[in-house]
């Protein structure tokens, strides 16, 4: 099965900045559940700034390395609220059908489905300040839906509330129809088990990656400063041995 991401040595640098945010990244993923974790600064939000291409088009810099992305990525940011554009559910969902291609009259159809697929059609007619946190992340997910995303990134969903996070990438991937779901977190324990493929950075790289059972050890001990010291050191100890 072909990836539908995949990085060849790609790195980037901000503009203005001295250092590089991404560093040699070389990345394949598939379909379902992929999951990027790693301390902060590590460059998991940037990481999918890449594949949502908003690097370098949106944040200029300097990209190197190749970059090939299969269907429409769509980046739902961890400030979800500034994806919310419009003042109501309804004209939000609209809008982003249309921005996705949709005319203005197949919109009111496509904005319908993606609330009922998120279960928010109640919320059709609400403004959107007046909803919760979770509710407004529903329709922030229904507006990437509505756009027409086949690929959905997801930058920290756990960050405001994990149970309600863990239960929209658990639809994500099971119920609403995205081919791959990628998802940025510090704190991966309630959606590990969903996951295909994990990927650990720090410092810009990519330090361990594969399935959830041969890189759960290894994120917990990143964490844990004295551990990661300890693996990286086993993981050097493995390359020199190999080489
Ligand atoms: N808009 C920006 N302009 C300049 N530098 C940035 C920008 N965003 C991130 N960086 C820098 O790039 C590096 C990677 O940051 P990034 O935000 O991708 O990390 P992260 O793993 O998502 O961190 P966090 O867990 O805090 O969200 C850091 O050194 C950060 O300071
Ligand atoms: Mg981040």
């Amino acid at each position: 099965m072909g990836a539908l991401v995949e990085l060849r040595n790609v790195s980037y640098k901000y503009p203005g900045s001295s250092g590089w945010a991404l560093i040699g990244i070389t990345l394949e993923l598939g379909k379902g559940l992929s999951i990027v974790t790693g301390p902060t600064g590590s460059g998991k939000s940037t990481l999918l700034r890449v594949i949502s291409g908003a690097v370098p088009k949106i944040y200029g810099g300097i990209l190197k390395g190749y970059v090939r992305v299969e269907g429409k990525p769509v980046l739902v940011p961890q400030e979800f609220d500034s994806f919310i554009i419009m003042p109501t559910v309804r004209e939000d969902l609209e809008y982003a059908a249309e921005a996705g291609g949709a005319s203005p009259w197949e919109a009111v159809r496509v904005a319908r489905r993606a609330a009922e697929a998120l279960g928010i059609e109640d919320l059709l007619e609400r403004s959107v300040a007046s909803l919760s946190t979770g509710e407004r992340q529903r329709v922030a997910i229904a507006a990437a839906l509505a756009m027409g995303a086949t690929m959905i990134l997801l930058d920290e969903p756990l960050a405001h509330q994990d149970e309600v996070g863990a239960s929209l990438v658990r639809e994500s991937i099971e119920k609403l129809g995205f081919e791959a779901v990628i998802v940025a977190e510090h704190r991966i324990s309630l959606v590990a088990g969903l996951a295909s493929k994990i990927v650990v950075m720090d410092g810009g790289r990519i330090v361990v990656e594969g399935a959830p059972r041969d890189v759960l050890g290894y994120a917990s001990k990143l964490m844990d400063p004295l551990g990661a010291i300890g693996d990286r050191l086993e993981n050097c100890r493995a390359r020199c041995l190999e080489d």
